[in-house]
């Protein structure tokens, strides 16, 4: 049976690209217990792919990829870690060889927010958000490098774009998410010789995250609808088929860019 080719209003990957693209390639991906990166894991998978989700919740895990396994037809495991702990990354990395024998794909998306202004932020609270974003990010590509060059594989990088513009009660994920896309940039100089590719997917509004569940406490994060371009809030699976592309042979020829997914909110936006 033909997937359907639309979830809610929302062009799925599976009706514009080739259901096995991924065939025989194994995707690791942080924070793939939930929400975005959950949705670009089981998108991959829907191209073929096995995949490793990794996080702190391993209830949470097993669960999603007990489920990830039954709705693709591939293989998904879960594995824990907490990104800021080399030692589980590298852990987590022995067992995905062991298991699959390869990493291809690397989603580096584990990350945490909250929202606080400055003056209330704790020494603490800044770090902590630095070190599960950015040294979590870094640690995970210290981790995956050497088989990620082994495969010619690719990295994208689950980011922001608050950034962009000044967003209050959110400078420890700004300045998070900032460090992130510079290390996806050098990322990218550095290795594409090797044949590693690196991008940045910046989401925008999505709805059914736990990010915008945050951010819509103190503001208007998703009822700003009408005032976007495309006229509706993001889904997980906007950001999924922009995954599968930045993946895909499609994209052979793109590294160290950002593609944010965000209805042309940031670059489109007038005052009139
Ligand atoms: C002020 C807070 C706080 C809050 C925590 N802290 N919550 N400060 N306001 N609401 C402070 C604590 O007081 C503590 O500092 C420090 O942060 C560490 O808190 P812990 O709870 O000990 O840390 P930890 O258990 O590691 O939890 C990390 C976390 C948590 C970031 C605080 O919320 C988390 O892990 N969240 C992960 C899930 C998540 O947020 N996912 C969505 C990401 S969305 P003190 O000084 O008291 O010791 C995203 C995209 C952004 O990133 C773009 C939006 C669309």
């Amino acid at each position: 049976m033909a997937p359907a080719p639309f979830v809610a209003g929302v062009p799925l990957s599976t009706s514009v690209f080739k259901a096995d693209i991924f065939k025989g390639k194994v995707l690791f991906c942080t924070g793939g217990g939930s929400g975005i990166c959950r949705g670009m894991t089981e998108a991959m998978m829907k191209h073929g792919a096995d995949a490793v989700i990794l996080g702190r919740q391993i209830n949470r895990l097993t669960k999603a990829a007990e489920e990830l396994t039954k709705s693709t037809g591939r293989t998904c495991i879960p594995a824990q870690v907490d990104v800021r702990e080399p030692k589980t990354l590298a852990a987590a990395v022995a067992k995905t060889i062991e298991q699959f024998g390869r990493i291809d794909y690397v989603i580096c998306g584990a990350a945490g927010n909250f929202l606080s202004p400055i003056s209330n932020l704790s020494e603490n609270g800044f770090r902590t958000v630095i070190e599960i974003d950015t040294l979590g990010t870094y640690n995970t590509i210290k981790a995956t490098l050497p088989h990620l060059r082994k495969s010619k594989g690719s990295y994208v990088h689950v980011s922001a774009t608050l950034h962009y513009r000044a967003t209050p009660y959110q400078v420890h994920v700004s300045a998070a998410k900032a460090a992130v896309d510079a290390l996806s940039s050098v990322l990218a100089i550095e290795e594409g010789p090797h044949g590693v590719r690196s991008n940045v997917l910046a989401p925008g509004p999505v709805a059914n995250t736990e990010g915008a569940d945050r951010l819509s406490n103190k503001s208007n994060y998703l009822e700003m609808k009408q005032t976007l371009p495309l006229g509706r809030v993001g889904a997980i699976e906007d950001c999924a088929n922009a995954g599968v592309f930045l993946f895909s042979d499609a994209a052979a020829f793109i590294t160290g860019q950002t593609i944010v997914v965000d209805g042309g909110n940031e670059h489109l936006r007038t005052s009139y």
